[in-house]
This record gives C-alpha cells, structure tokens and sequence, in this order.
C-alpha cells in the first residue's frame, strides 16, 4: 500500500485570499500527520501565491515525518532548499499564469539546469524527485540524470472523460511505475488524485507515495483535515 504525502498548500491559498495570518498551513501539517499521514508536501512558488519563505522555514522546524518541498529548478530555489534542507524535494515545471502544475518536467530539454539542482541538494543529503508525465523517455532520462524518484503526474489519467481514455491514462501509469522501479527509481505518484479516483492508482504495486492536496483540503471544510487525511488513508488501503 502506498503511504499518503499531504500537500497543505491549498490552506495558504485560503489564508492568502484575505491576505492575513490565519488558517496557517503549519497547523494543518501537524493535524495532517496526527491522522496518518507519512509527509507533508509544499510549493514554494516563485510569485510566492499561497506558501511563503516563512512557512516552509517554520514547517522545516515541525514536521516529524517527512517534508517534501517542491520547487522550480531554479537558483532562487536550490537556495532555499539547500539552506532549509527538507528531507526531499521534487522539481516541478512552473510557469507563473497557470492555475495549479500543469505539466510534467521536460527532463530531456532541461537536463543541464536539472542536474545542476541535483547535484547542489544531493550534496546535502536531500533525496531529489522529478514530476514527469507518464512517458518512457522522460522516466530514463530521470533516472540517466541522478534522480533518486520520480513522481509520476497523474492528472491526464484524473480528467479522463471516458472510460475508455481513463483506461487508457492508468495503463500509462502503470507502465511507467514499473519502469521506473526497474531503472531503480523510487516511484510516486500525483496531482488530481480524489476520493473517487485513487483507488486504481493506490493498487499499483510500484507506487511508493501518493501526493495528494486539493481533494484532501476540499474534503476538510466539511469534515476536519483530521477526517478527511484519515478517509483518504482508509480508501487507499482499501
Ligand atoms: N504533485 C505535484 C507535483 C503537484 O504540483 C501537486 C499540486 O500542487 C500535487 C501533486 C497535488 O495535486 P492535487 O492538489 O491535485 O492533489
């Protein structure tokens, strides 16, 4: 059974709409792993639009499970994760109009720039993740760079319309789990997971780690992120 990673990000999303100090994602960190959850995920954007510098510093000092920082492979970036140090980060493609990551990381055309990330923050002994699309070319050229994982991006599998293109989506997403342990990656997962569609991902043997937010966050409202962390780890282990 995969574990659950939680990205609380969208908690600062609703602190940022009114610009002021409360819900504070660190508190939801803390709530998140109390029900179960085995790391907690953040973005640290480069417009800065949910999770701030100090939250990821204050999260670096309370989290006791794991922290996954996902960033831009950018100098400002391996910065910050160098003097943060998370237990890991996973790179991920940002473009500054998008609503949320649209896309995987193009590992074959930015190779050069990627490396330079990996090579900084493994030096500090933090584990490096790519978030890439369910492609065999993308998932050797992860593992070709000094990628310790890989998060495969789920998100064409979770708006499939069809069944027929659902299918379609997974059986990349298996293909490219069992790739990726075979080249002796670490293998998670991500991005459009809910309650309804994680089951079939949650199966895949070679799923090491789900990450999931918004659905978890949304849940919350109704029912407490105690709740709703702890539904999502009952519906992965069913
Ligand atoms: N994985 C990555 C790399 C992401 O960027 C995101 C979104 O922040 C997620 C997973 C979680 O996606 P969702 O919020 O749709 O569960």
């Amino acid at each position: 059974m995969p574990e659950l990673m939680v990205n609380i990000d969208h908690v600062a999303t609703l602190r940022e709409a009114r610009g002021i100090h409360y819900p504070d994602p660190v508190f939801a960190a803390g709530i998140a792993e109390m029900a179960g959850a085995t790391g907690i995920i953040t973005h640290l954007r480069e417009d800065r639009r949910h999770i701030k510098d100090r939250d990821v510093r204050i999260l670096r000092d309370v989290v006791r499970t794991k922290l996954n920082l996902e960033m831009a492979a950018t100098p400002e970036m391996t910065k910050i994760a160098v003097s943060t140090k998370p237990d890991m980060i996973t790179l991920v493609p940002e473009k500054r109009q998008e609503l949320t990551t649209e896309g995987g990381l193009d590992v074959i055309k930015y190779a050069a720039k990627i490396e330079k990330v990996i090579a900084a923050v493994k030096k500090r002994g933090i584990t490096v993740s790519l978030f890439i699309d369910p492609a065999e070319a993308q998932i050797k050229a992860s593992a070709g760079i000094g990628a310790d994982m890989i998060e495969i991006h789920t998100g064409s599998y979770a708006d499939a319309r069809t069944e027929r293109m659902k299918k379609k989506e997974l059986d990349k997403v298996i293909r490219s789990a069992v790739l990726g342990k075979e080249l002796g990656l670490g293998v998670n997962a991500g991005h459009g997971l809910h309650y309804h569609n994680v089951r079939e991902v949650a199966v895949i043997p070679q799923i090491d780690e789900l990450s999931i937010g918004h659905s978890i966050i949304a849940r919350a409202i109704f029912v407490g992120l105690d709740r709703a962390v702890r539904d999502m780890i009952e519906v992965i282990k069913k």
